[in-house]
């Protein structure tokens, strides 16, 4: 077939199951008739994102030759894209992003014509480049900028180990297009391979399988190979170099680290092993080989990233009693939920965020139990609504499908997708019950394996699989009303943990003092509960109650960095002075957006109390903070008025 009629179809013209078998955009079709990826079954909607026109050419192959240069802040080489083109095609459309363009070639190393459109904001701008008739694959020199928003290079006095600088990338969402030329929408799905050189006492991981853990000396430094055989969508092409050493976790998992990090990291990841055996025995099997995750410096802007093969994880989860690790079971569901059925465009992210939340739940019950599972699931439950009130009433934001705008993906970006996601199957799990709620969505990653999803199709799924036209059911569900209209449908299942209705009973006395905070049982609470609680005391406190919640409860020394996190925010929101040593020293050591973000913002409401302080300290940190946190801060700090 040729990629003719497609062309003329409109996604509403292609109902999911018409395009089942061959042919959807993004399939191969006979295009070339090369190895590629499996036909799509969703037809894909614009990505307003992305310039690339995959209906035209379309990239299924990257293959990397990029060398790392920690003097200049740059990686330079060539990207050799396979491609795939429809019938009479002269010209294939790629996104980059502040890249240093040397020249473009066919796979012999001709020159090919090529143009950078007009720069677009954070969408970057448009590299088109003539292809002759039949083209199976260009080559781009190139190198990216020092300020390459994917990118950050440390100074080794930024790493843990003080000794070596270490350079990490961030692809979601649309970042990878600023060191990858290449056509960066999550619904164009790429193998990739790579050749990475960097200086000889460093080591380059990457989110694809090791074809030389050691590296191999060549001249100038050390080069390491990379390839992933399964197709992801660029987001998940993920590098890390610096002086990083591995300790195994079990047969398929391990953990890497700065060499002073490995011995803790080891130990608070010991049940990784344990959540990929439950996660499979819920949604099926694992398909991408090993399973690793990579502690980085404390400047990583996110909890986790769920690069395939190799989960990208923040040094804050690291506790020291395995309390946090439910965001390694958030970032493997991912492995089902985003990297194998993945957002066909960014509108669509609550699939990957909602089912993961959900998914994430279950392995934490699964290992763990109901009521840390409940415990858990309250909490989130709590910031949805927390959330949702921030909102005005009624705002479209509070939907799962946030209309896309052609603006920036990740601009109010906000939790409702995870957690009202996460209510949204629980309500469902509930209505039909576990079983077939269990059965349908093991289905459903199998189904749409490797392959993009947008909301429609995942709901016409739903409804041909699930509810199968049974009428009664489809009114109890209210999907469209979870899916499309702001705030939380009336069928909600809240999620309800008993351990919390006594924390909040211990609140109730402590605030109206009848009992005195070293009377609490805080010692004995889990870390979930020491959240639930400082949740849960009032919002406006005296000064001689956080002075005795702060002695009695040792929160001026606590490690956990969730528990410092919301104590520093009641801290704060009482305007309490004696905790302005430990807010420095909180937003100095890590750079942790969740947390670095809301606590500015949190100061920066405080007038002249929190105001000027944020200011010279946010000077201070801002040089050790990642483009992704510091970018929203500048907003926050800088771009307020005085
Ligand atoms: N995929 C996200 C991280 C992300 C989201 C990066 C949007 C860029 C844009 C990741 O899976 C995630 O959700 N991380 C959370 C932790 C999780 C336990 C909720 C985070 O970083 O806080
Ligand atoms: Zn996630």
């Amino acid at each position: 077939m040729s990629l003719r009629p497609l062309l003329l179809a409109t996604a509403a013209a292609l109902a999911v199951a018409g395009c089942a078998g061959k042919g959807g955009f993004y399939g191969a079709g006979e295009i070339g008739a090369q190895a590629a990826p499996a036909p799509s079954m969703v037809p894909l909607p614009r990505d307003v994102h992305s310039f690339a026109r995959p209906e035209i050419a379309r990239v299924h192959h990257v293959d990397l030759d990029l060398r790392a240069d920690f003097d200049a802040r740059r990686l330079s080489g060539k990207a050799a894209l396979d491609i795939l083109t429809a019938p009479g095609a002269t010209e294939i459309v790629l996104d980059t992003r502040d890249l240093d363009i040397r020249g473009v070639t066919d796979a012999s190393g001709r020159p090919l014509q090529y143009a950078l459109g007009e720069a677009a904001g954070v969408r970057g701008r448009p590299l088109t480049v003539q292809i002759p008739a039949g083209a199976r694959r260009i080559v781009v020199d190139y190198q990216t900028s020092p300020d390459a928003a994917a990118l950050q290079w440390l100074t080794p006095a930024q790493t843990a180990g003080k000794r070596r600088p270490y350079l990490f990338s961030q692809g979601q969402a649309i970042l990878t297009r600023s060191w990858v030329p290449t056509q960066d929408s999550p619904g164009i799905r790429q193998t990739y391979s790579a050749r990475i050189t960097v200086p000889e006492d460093l080591r380059a991981v990457m989110s694809a399988e090791q074809l030389t853990p050691n590296g191999q000396r060549v001249q100038g430094g050390r080069a390491y190979r990379f390839r992933l055989d399964q197709p992801v969508p660029p987001y998940l092409i993920a590098l890390a170099v610096g002086d990083i050493e591995f300790g195994p976790l079990g047969p398929r998992s391990g953990v890497y680290t700065e060499p002073s990090m490995l011995d803790a990291a080891a130990a608070e990841l010991v049940d990784t092993e344990k959540m990929i055996a439950a996660a499979e025995a819920l949604y099926g099997p694992y398909r991408w080989g090993r399973y690793d995750l990579l502690v980085l410096p404390p400047s990583f802007p996110y909890g986790g990233m769920e690069n395939p093969r190799l989960t990208f994880a923040t040094p804050t989860i690291i506790a020291g009693d395995r309390s946090l690790t439910s965001l390694v079971a958030h970032e493997l569901a991912h492995s089902w939920s985003g990297n194998l059925v993945t957002n066909a465009i960014w509108a669509d992210s609550w699939l990957n965020e909602g089912f993961t939340t959900y998914f994430e739940n279950r392995i934490m019950e699964a290992l763990y139990g109901p009521e840390r599972a409940a415990m858990e699931a309250a909490l989130e439950y709590r910031t949805l609504q927390n959330s949702i009130a921030e909102l005005p009433k009624g705002s479209p934001r509070s939907a799962l499908k946030v209309e896309a705008s052609a603006t920036d993906p990740e601009e109010g970006g906000s939790t409702v997708i995870y957690e009202k996601g996460q209510a949204f199957l629980r309500t469902v799990e509930h209505t039909v019950g576990r079983e077939r709620f269990d059965a349908w969505l093991r289905s459903y990653f199998d189904r749409h394996a490797f392959q993009p999803m947008t909301t429609e199709a995942m709901l016409a799924d739903m409804r041909a699989n699930l509810i199968r036209g049974d009428a009664d059911l489809e009114r109890r569900l209210q999907l469209n009303q979870w899916v499309y209209q702001p705030g939380v449908p009336g069928n909600v299942v809240v999620p309800k943990s008993t351990a919390f209705a006594r924390v909040e009973t211990e609140a109730k006395a402590w605030a109206a003092g009848s009992r005195p905070a070293s009377a609490l049982p805080w010692r004995s609470w889990t870390t979930q509960e020491r959240q639930h609680f400082l949740a849960s005391v009032p919002e406006k406190l005296t000064r001689a109650q956080l002075a005795e919640l702060e002695r009695s409860l040792g929160l001026a020394s606590e490690g956990n960095s969730e528990v410092v996190f919301d104590w520093l925010q009641l801290a704060i929101k009482n305007r309490y002075d004696p905790a302005k040593p430990q807010i420095e020293r909180f937003l100095l050591s890590q750079g942790r957006r969740k947390f670095v973000l809301p606590t500015f913002r949190n100061l920066m409401v405080q007038g002249e109390w929190g105001r000027p302080f944020a200011r010279s300290l946010y000077e201070r940190a801002r040089p050790g903070y990642h483009p992704v946190t510091y970018t929203s801060v500048d907003a926050v700090v800088r771009g307020a008025a005085s």
